[in-house]
């Protein structure tokens, strides 16, 4: 009898061993091979690494016959060849509910920020798909970021995707901070892809501040953690705000930046043996980030709006990621070094920036005051080098006189403090005073 009991439990152990558990083979680099454990791609497994300060989290990157690929979402010191590898069954998933707010994440959706855990009933899935295109309502209403250079003249709607293309240190923190403080969206969330550790620390307390962090969630996976988390944290971020949009809120998805999600997204690609494609970036990037970028925007229940970073440092105009993000986004805003040189700032290029919704979600009276400022500006700049040596004479040409004669209201009405609260009604009066068009209560 003993025997038999035996028996039976050493199969047990055995198609334990077999199914769920794997043992470490070999590590180089970022991946880690292990001869088992039965695995999906995406599947999240746990090393036990006994030399480790806690078990290591990775995920099933690639399979190879028995042999199952892993990224590791943590640093791998302390682990061994012959550490067990342990599959949970599941994919990556966060506990989401109305108590995120206020939260600080990491890649893996927990919180880091030593206020306890997430009371969290339900969860949503870090990969989802994005909602049927049939289902999804047209972006028709306008979502105030209280930037007027935004809500002004590159007006967005509730549901759009827009990239901010910036180099470093021009004022995308700045920005996103204003935007979260000053949105009238119900919920943000804000994704930090690969930012220094520093640069965090004082987004949070600096760019968004107490007001901010208290209608955001933040999901941060700095530049020294793994690109798996770096790549992860970005899919977290969005299930979040997929779980705020299902309950039908408008959603404020502040994330940067997306050139640094690719980055992450190239290491990985490149450590799993694939090719490198476009400057080196592999063609996973290229299927990927459209799949995470369509995640966003309306759904039958509610919206997702999203400002995008994209980092342009030089005038690299082939760079791949900022051409795949163009095409897929609904919008445009260009940050230039050289307004914040001239401590213009925001440092929103206006007449290099354009949102193609902006129509669809302002009425008619708003729409032609933000032709008309483009106008002066762009009529402005085509004269400038005329203007400012002094060879232009008042009176020669109308619309060039006009442009001047507008020039400081709009630099006034662009230029704006970090701490100053626009709200649209005060944004559409100035426009109203700058062009003389009435701009209509139904408009506000
Ligand atoms: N709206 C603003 N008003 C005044 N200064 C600003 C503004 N935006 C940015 N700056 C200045 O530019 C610096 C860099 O801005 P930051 O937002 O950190 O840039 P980035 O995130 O693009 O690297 C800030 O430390 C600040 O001095
Ligand atoms: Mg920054």
């Amino acid at each position: 009898m003993e025997t038999l009991v035996k028996k039976y439990l050493d199969t047990a152990a055995r198609v334990d061993t077999i199914k769920c558990v794997g043992h470490i083979s070999r590590v180089q680099g970022l991946l880690i091979e292990s001869r088992g454990p039965v695995a999906v791609i995406g599947e999240m497994c746990r090393i036990e690494a006994p030399k480790s300060p806690g078990p290591i989290f990775a995920e099933v990157v690639g399979l190879n016959s028995e042999i199952v690929q892993l990224m590791p979402y943590q640093e791998t010191d302390g682990i061994e060849v012959g550490n067990r590898v342990v599959a949970s069954g599941s994919r990556l998933d966060v506990g989401v509910s109305d108590k995120l707010l206020g939260r600080v994440l990491d890649a893996r959706g927990r919180p880091i920020d030593d206020k306890g855990e997430v009371e969290a009933s339900i969860r949503y899935p870090a990969l989802a798909h994005a909602p049927d295109p049939l289902k999804r309502r047209p972006v028709n209403e306008r979502i105030v970021t209280g930037v007027r250079a935004i809500d002004g003249i590159l007006t967005a709607g509730k549901g759009q995707r827009l990239g901010i293309f910036a180099g470093s240190g021009v004022g995308k923190s700045t920005l996103l901070g204003m935007i979260a403080r000053n949105t009238n969206a119900d919920v943000n969330v804000v994704a930090l892809i690969g930012e220094r550790g520093r640069e965090v620390n004082s987004f949070i307390e600096n760019d968004l501040g107490p007001e901010g962090l208290a209608r955001s969630v933040l999901v941060v996976t700095p530049s020294n953690s793994p690109p798996l988390s770096r790549l992860r944290g970005a899919y977290i971020a969005t299930a979040i705000a997929e779980y705020f949009r299902d309950q039908g809120k408008d959603v404020m998805l502040l994330f940067d930046s997306i050139t640094r999600f690719a980055r992450a997204m190239r290491e990985i690609g490149l450590a799993t043996g694939e090719p490198p494609a476009t400057r080196g970036y592999t063609p996973s990037v290229f299927d990927q980030m459209p799949r995470l970028l369509e995640r966003c925007g309306t759904s039958d229940k509610g919206t997702i709006t999203g400002f995008y970073t994209i980092l342009v440092d030089g005038d690299d105009l082939d760079e791949p990621v900022s051409d795949t993000v163009r095409g897929i986004l609904d919008g445009h805003i260009v940050l230039s070094r050289s307004l914040a040189r001239a401590y213009h700032y925001p440092a929103i290029d206006v007449l290099a920036s354009v949102s193609r919704l902006a129509p669809a979600v302002s009425g008619p009276a708003t729409t032609k005051a933000a032709g008309s400022i483009r106008r002066s500006m762009a009529v402005y700049a085509e004269n400038s080098d005329l203007i400012n040596v002094g060879a232009y004479h008042a009176g020669a040409n109308k619309s060039i006189d006009d442009a001047i004669a507008k020039h400081s209201a709009i630099e006034d009405f662009l230029i704006q403090e970090i701490g100053e609260k626009a709200p649209f009604s005060e944004t559409a009066q100035k426009m109203s005073e700058i062009t003389g068009i009435t701009i209509p209560p139904e408009e506000l």
